[in-house]
């Protein structure tokens, strides 16, 4: 945890500048997650504005702040001597409130008879979207309501508010981050270091897990290691690495604070990229270059997207896998046929930062919309720029042979694809760089130590170890 002070400052923030007009606002922190039956949950994971706003890392807690008031309280679960025999006692609620510069704390039946009072008053309560069923639960047991219904009442006000904040990173949150990029980085050798012929995806996952594990940190987000690049969010590893194989790892690590890292890297196991393996790296690298150099306040980050497909088309128009004028098929969209995803998302408490508050209120300003264009409708982070923020810059190219396969059935885009030469790469898998960069003053810095990138470095890192 951060100090008390870190949490009444935000909380202050929240209260005085950004604030919903009037009422509670409801901050639950989440509850454990049963596998298969209530006592053998998943590992915890704290509701991520919960953490942001009152700091604890332990399930039944809920944070309310008055808006009138200035306020704030922390509720929770009493503990029972049940608890106490089974699981260990835990600290008095106010001890948990004083923990995080909160003035009252109490048990859940206080706050359910609080916010009683709340409604018979009409007192607007604010709470953010929910996106577990547990939440919907409670949230309409509280409120009243019917819990697949009780979303439409989320607080726009409130998911902006915090938004505005969130997005704009102290510079102790870039410190947690870069300390979980330097994990991330030492995950990414582990694997890069093992990638040798023989070796099973299983086996590298592992090793980045142990990794983890034996420094009580745990990976941010599922994580891709996998010969099959070309599969976006490929989260299976059943396969053994073979010579001439392209290694596709996307992880990322957690800091103590569970900031987290977003790195992708690709390794030619058995140490060469072949030719066109090098020919299609070296374009998505010239993609990754030029975006990151493009990152500064104020510039749309739809326009560094932009940026980065009009680079890679170049180069894949030098391969002959595309032809005619770069920025006419960039605007058409026929390099998603090769780039369909988005060049990347704000990084922060989560991978995809705020997204449980809603993927467009955090990637797009409100005088933008998303695209209905095909790759560009996957685009997560659009807005203008502004210092503080932390996004990842990660374009990719890929060989997606049922999209190939749907896109020259149709005929689509042929005058800028040659699909007669695309079907000759069909086997050429995925190939993705990600960094993470905070937008600074008057420019960008990448976060995080140096990880092996150039192809000369990516040759020398591959099996290294074995
Ligand atoms: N690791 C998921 C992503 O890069 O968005
Ligand atoms: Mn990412
Ligand atoms: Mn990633």
């Amino acid at each position: 945890m951060f100090d008390a002070a870190t949490y009444r400052a935000r909380r202050r923030t929240l209260l005085q500048e950004d604030r919903p007009a009037e009422g509670l606002v409801l901050l639950p922190g989440n509850t454990p997650s049963p596998r298969n039956y209530a006592d053998n949950p998943h590992p915890f994971r704290q509701d991520s504005t919960f953490l942001y706003y009152f700091g604890h890392d332990r399930p039944h807690l809920c944070g309310v702040m008055d808006l009138e008031e200035g306020t704030a309280s922390l509720y929770g679960r009493t503990s029972t001597l049940e608890d106490e025999i089974w699981t260990g006692g835990t600290p008095s609620l106010q001890a948990l409130a004083d923990r995080v510069g909160a003035q009252k704390g109490g048990s859940l039946s206080v706050l359910e008879e609080a916010l009683a009072d709340a409604r018979a008053r009409g007192r607007t309560i604010h709470f953010p979207p929910p996106y577990r069923d547990a939440q919907r639960l409670r949230y309409a047991r509280w409120l009243g309501g019917a819990p697949d219904e009780i979303g439409a009442q989320a607080s726009e006000a409130l998911a902006r508010a915090v938004i505005r904040q969130r997005s704009v990173k102290t510079d102790a949150e870039v410190a947690e981050i870069e300390d979980a990029l330097t994990a991330t980085a030492q995950i990414h050798r582990a694997a890069q270091r093992h990638a040798v012929p023989g070796a099973t995806e299983q086996s590298l996952v592992g090793r980045m897990t142990g990794r983890l594990a034996g420094a009580n940190r745990s990976f941010a987000f599922p994580p891709t290691c996998s010969i099959h690049g070309e599969v976006l969010h490929n989260h299976a590893s059943p396969n053994t690495l073979a010579e001439g194989d392209l290694l596709l790892v996307d992880a990322g690590a957690t800091s103590p604070r569970h900031y987290a890292g977003d790195i992708t890297r690709v390794t030619p196991v058995g140490g060469r990229f072949t030719e066109r393996q090098r020919a299609l790296y070296t374009a998505v690298l010239a993609a990754q270059e030029a975006a990151l150099q493009a990152l500064a306040p104020g510039v749309p980050f739809v326009e560094i997207h932009r940026r980065a497909a009009h680079v890679l088309t170049e180069h894949l128009m030098e391969l002959g896998l595309m032809q005619g004028d770069p920025a006419a098929a960039v605007a058409a969209g026929a390099h998603a046929l090769f780039f369909p995803h988005g060049l990347g998302h704000m990084v922060g408490l989560d991978v995809h930062d705020m997204e449980s508050l809603g993927e467009d209120r955090v990637g797009y300003a409100d005088d933008q919309s998303r695209s209905d264009q095909f790759g560009l409708n996957a685009l997560r982070l659009a807005r203008p720029l502004r210092p503080g923020y932390v996004v990842t810059v990660e374009p990719g190219c890929y060989f997606i042979p049922p999209l190939i396969e749907h896109w020259r059935a149709e005929g689509r885009h042929d005058e800028f694809l040659r699909y007669d030469r695309v079907t000759e790469f069909m086997k050429e898998g995925g190939i993705r760089l990600e960094d993470d960069a905070l937008i600074t003053a008057d420019g960008a810095r990448v976060l995080g130590p140096s990880l092996p990138k150039s192809v000369d470095a990516v040759e020398a890192e591959a099996g290294a170890a074995v």
